[in-house]
Parts: structure tokens; C-alpha cells; sequence
């Protein structure tokens, strides 16, 4: 696997597999990989002959300076795993490779990124979207992975990539769970134990949503019940959205952690 850190060494990494006609497959990441990197990487190695993995803990999608500073690292270990899985590049630049001084191109997703998450971290889904149309430009994959955990993310990547006709596909794997239910965050470290046993309200809190739906009922009266009925968890937002299929999402606070989950009920 090579690690790379600038632009001009990814595209001289892929331009030779290109002219073969191999598949390029992309997996943006801000690292700290858990399991559900780990699935994306296997995803993307299983279709492409060419696997990019990207490891950018990218400034302009954090609008808080001190969740930016608080958001876990471990490249070593990350390097480890992605070779492991079978990345052939990790791309790892540094803030000033993507975003040099005087950088002022930003893709804005429009009013899909003002809502729910883009409401409560204003300017997010902007970042995101520069951040991922820049490697779309820089590795040219013929296909990106992303998480179902970030529905609202998804929906974004693929009204950007159908706004300005990228040609590229989206694929998504489904959210990685702990055994006791708990989406896999690479925010999850940052929760103490106390935190973490709370957080588990989130992942019962989207089951109770689904089974409200399934029985007729209203799946957002029944997520926010579950979630009120627990002390310490700030609730951000209890909603269904339009993500492609209707989608019950929520945000919860637990600490100072902020944590996201969904459940499709198309
Ligand atoms: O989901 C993430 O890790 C990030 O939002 C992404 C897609 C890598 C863009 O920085």
C-alpha cells in the first residue's frame, strides 16, 4: 500500500491503472477506523481493482473548533488497517494539500444541507461537500463508499454528484453495529462508560420508531418517547426526511458527545 500525501502524487499513483481500464474505487474517511471503515474498504476492494482510501480530519465541515480538536486520530494504527484490508493507496494530505492559503471554491449543497444535521452544525454540509468533490476531482473513482450511519451525508454526496453531473457512482453499505445495537462512531471513544451505557437509548429509540411504523403508528411520537424517558441525553432532533426513502433520523447529546442514528422505513 502507498501512502501518499499530495495531490500530484495520487493522480501519478493512478494514471497508469486508469489507462488499463481498472476500476478506481474511493473511500473518503477522517480515520479512526472501526468496523464500519473497515466494511467500506472490503466493499470497495471487492469491486474495484484499485482501492483509494482517504484519511483527511477535514476543517470546514467542524464548526466548532473544539470538536475539531477533540475528534480522534491514529494514523498509525489506521495505515495498519487499511493495508491490512487491502488499500492499495491511503491518501493522507495535510490541511494547507487541500485547502492552500487563498482557497476560496466551496460547493454549496443547497438547501438539503440547511436542515436537521445542517441546521445544528451550520456550514457542515458545505464542508463535506467541497471536501468530497475534491477527491471526486483528485482520484476520479468510478465509485465512492458511504455509510448509511450519516443518511443526511449520503443524500447530500448524491444531490452534489447529480447537481454538477460527476461521473462517478455512490454506493452505501449499511450502518455497522456494536452487539449491544450501538452505531459504530469514531466518536464513540470520546463517551465514558456511564455515556456510552446512556447512548444505547439512540439505537432502541430507532426500533421503537420502525415498530411504531410497521404497526401504523407514528415512528417520530415513538423514537422521542424512548428518548425523553432517559436522563442525561439531550435530544437535538427527532425527525423523518426524504433521504431517497423515508428515513426516521435523530441526534442526541450525551456529555459533551454528539451522536446521530437512523432507521429507513421505506
Ligand atoms: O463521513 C466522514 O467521515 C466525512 O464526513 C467524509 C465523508 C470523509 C468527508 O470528510
Amino acid at each position: 500500500m502507498k501512502l501518499l500525501r499530495t495531490v500530484d502524487q495520487v493522480r501519478a499513483a493512478l494514471r497508469e491503472p486508469r489507462q488499463r481500464g481498472e476500476r478506481i474505487g474511493l473511500v473518503p474517511t477522517m480515520g479512526a477506523f472501526h468496523d464500519g471503515h473497515l466494511a467500506l474498504i472490503r466493499a470497495a476492494r471487492e469491486a474495484c481493482e484499485v482501492v483509494v482510501v482517504s484519511l483527511f480530519v477535514n476543517p470546514s465541515q467542524f464548526d466548532a473548533t473544539d470538536d475539531l480538536r477533540r475528534y480522534p486520530r491514529d494514523e498509525p494504527s489506521d495505515v495498519r488497517a487499511a493495508e491490512a484490508e487491502g488499500a492499495d493507496v491511503l491518501f493522507a494530505p495535510s490541511v494547507d494539500e487541500l485547502y492552500p492559503p487563498g482557497f476560496d471554491t466551496w460547493v454549496d449543497p443547497g438547501e438539503l444541507g440547511t436542515v436537521l444535521e445542517g441546521a445544528a452544525r451550520p456550514g457542515h454540509f458545505r464542508g463535506v461537500a467541497t471536501v468530497c468533490t475534491k477527491l471526486f476531482s483528485i482520484a476520479q473513482p468510478n465509485i465512492a463508499w458511504f455509510g448509511q450511519k450519516d443518511a443526511q451525508q449520503v443524500a447530500v454526496i448524491r444531490h452534489v454528484v447529480a447537481g454538477l453531473n460527476l461521473p462517478l457512482e455512490i454506493d452505501v453499505i449499511a450502518t455497522v453495529r456494536d452487539a449491544d445495537g450501538l452505531a459504530l462512531s469514531s466518536r464513540n471513544v470520546l463517551l465514558s462508560p456511564d455515556e456510552r451505557a446512556r447512548a444505547l437509548v439512540l439505537p432502541r429509540a430507532m426500533e421503537a420508531g420502525r415498530t411504531a411504523h410497521l404497526a401504523g403508528g407514528d415512528a417520530v411520537q415513538a423514537a422521542r418517547a424512548v428518548l425523553d424517558g432517559e436522563p442525561g441525553v439531550e435530544v437535538d432532533y427527532v425527525a423523518m426526511a426524504e433521504f431517497g426513502a423515508p428515513t426516521l433520523v435523530a441526534a442526541i447529546r450525551v456529555g459533551s458527545t454528539r451522536l446521530i442514528d437512523n432507521a429507513v422505513l421505506g
